[in-house]
């Protein structure tokens, strides 16, 4: 039944979707197979909608519900870039559809966000691409490839950020980069016919750097935040691992990396723990958990961390015990694991690990048939391995080392106004007096003194700045 005051596509349903699914549900992208741009599109999906968004499904895919794909439990604990609708927005919708899915007056229909192309971090200092376009065969199959960038470093360089830009936005499904003594991996395309190598859940070698970037739909690159650094060794080359979903069309992908260097000298280096179990043992039939701990020796600040089991994971927990405190520190919950979503995950501020910390990690794997993604029909005994039917337990931890303060590092991106250099969200004259004090006194400067955006802050930004507020 219609009624006057009923929900209407245009007013209250386009915002929802444009602003969390068209992101990856429209041309090109990886949700392409079901575009979601327009009322049309939109009506004619509405019940699939629903059954994604509102949890009422059987939950058996990234999380409970399972669209916009976050699998990390978001009561346990608070981490950066969540995806998800609130409440509101998901009775909104169904109370849409059930009153008729009505589309309003068309000319009030929230815009499309815009989307930009290219990097979402800037002018890379460097670029190396894959050396040819690889085919993907539309066979409905999933693809792992590894394949190999020469960097022609000769000596260790300092990295802000290392971005993955995808060539074919609706095949990549995800990437990770590492780093490799150069010639490591020749056998390993030696042998294979194609560009690259098959690889699935790892990089084909163990003589590898820790992880230095990587790719997933929805999650953005960052640089590195105040003097923090990775490095590239001399004379290593960059594998990059990706994964390409599955597509009814053959296609190709020339996919690259951008490079960005440290500008000021590093302070401090992002360095990596990996929590690793290659002795588990998985009877066919049953459920299995398996709980390893790492003893934190040193007082150290926490920034990242990357679950990564196979197709056998059911769900992960990872929390943090302190001598300090009798409270446990919760990090992450997957409560229904999908091999298919993976992502590097940040607590919004660094977490301060003294030293006699443990870090727990639980993964509960199921090996049995009611696991619609078990490999093996009827299911067998599953031990570490790369292979598809193989398992791992594995938990890449990134952090530095602990600076007072680190309680209250943002690892995300600080809002800013350009030009409010006193910081008090106002633009005026006092931000003038501020900026000449800075560059003639000194002290520490922001995003927002850099005004004429030339990465230097001297005079032609407080010309820039008083030009800005006597014009505005
Ligand atoms: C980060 C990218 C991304 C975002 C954001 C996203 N989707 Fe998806 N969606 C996908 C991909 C990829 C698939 C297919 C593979 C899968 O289910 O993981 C999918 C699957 C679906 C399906 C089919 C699910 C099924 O199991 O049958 C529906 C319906 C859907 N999405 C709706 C939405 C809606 C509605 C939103 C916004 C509220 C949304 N998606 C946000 C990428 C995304």
């Amino acid at each position: 039944m219609q009624s006057v005051f009923a929900l209407n596509y245009s007013e209250d349903i386009s915002p929802i979707i444009y602003d969390n699914c068209t992101l990856c549900h429209r041309e090109g992208e990886i949700g392409a197979f079901l575009p979601l741009t327009n009322y049309q599109e939109v009506f004619e999906n509405r019940y699939w909608i629903s059954y994604a968004i509102s949890g009422n499904g059987d939950g058996s895919r990234h999380g409970n519900p399972i669209m916009p794909p976050w699998p990390a439990d978001r009561s346990y604990s608070t981490l950066l870039d969540e995806m998800y609708l609130s409440e509101d927005e998901i009775h909104s919708y169904l109370e849409w559809v059930d009153e008729g899915a009505m589309q309003g007056d068309p000319a009030l229909e929230y815009p499309m966000p815009d989307y930009p192309t290219g990097s979402a971090i800037g002018v890379p200092d460097m670029v190396l691409e894959l050396e040819e376009s690889y085919f993907i065969e539309g066979n409905f199959q999933d693809d792992y490839r590894c394949f190999v960038l020469e960097t022609g470093f000769t000596e260790d360089k300092d990295i802000a950020a290392l971005e993955f830009i995808p060539g074919n936005l609706e095949a990549v499904h995800h990437a990770l980069i590492v780093a490799t003594p150069e010639g490591t991996t020749d056998a390993l395309e030696a042998e294979d016919p194609e560009y690259g190598y098959d690889c699935f859940g790892g990089f084909g070698t163990f003589n590898i750097s820790d992880f230095l970037g990587g790719y997933a739909p929805g999650v953005r690159s960052r640089e590195w935040p105040n003097g923090l650094a990775q490095q590239i060794p001399a004379n290593s080359e960059l594998i990059v691992q990706i994964h390409y979903a599955p597509l009814g069309s053959d296609q190709t992908d020339l996919s690259s990396v951008n490079i960005f260097f440290k500008e000021e000298p590093a302070q401090r280096y992002v360095q990596e723990r990996v929590l690793i179990n290659f002795t588990f043992q998985l009877p066919p039939n049953q459920l299995t958990e398996v709980h390893e701990v790492w003893n934190v020796y040193q007082d150290i600040s926490l920034i990242q961390f990357l679950p990564h089991s196979h197709l056998l994971g059911k769900s992960w927990e990872i929390f943090a015990l302190t001598p300090t405190s009798p409270d446990t520190i919760p990090l992450i919950k997957i409560p229904q694991w999908d091999f298919d979503w993976q992502f590097w995950y940040s607590p919004e501020y660094m977490i301060h690990l003294p030293q006699g910390s443990e870090v727990h990690a639980i993964c509960t794997y199921d090996n049995t048939s009611n696991n619609p993604d078990n490999p093996n029909n009827p299911p067998q005994w599953t031990y570490w391995g790369e292979g598809t039917e193989d398992e791992m337990f594995f938990v890449p931890f990134r952090y530095v080392d602990y600076q007072p303060g680190d309680e209250n590092f943002y690892l995300g991106d600080l809002e800013y106004i350009l030009g409010d250099v006193n910081n008090d969200s106002l633009l005026n004259v006092l931000d003038v007096v501020s900026l000449v004090n800075l560059i003639l006194n000194g002290g520490e400067t922001t995003p927002a003194c850099d005004v004429n955006g030339d990465e230097s802050i001297n005079v032609l930004d407080v010309v820039t700045l008083v030009n800005m507020i006597l014009s505005s």
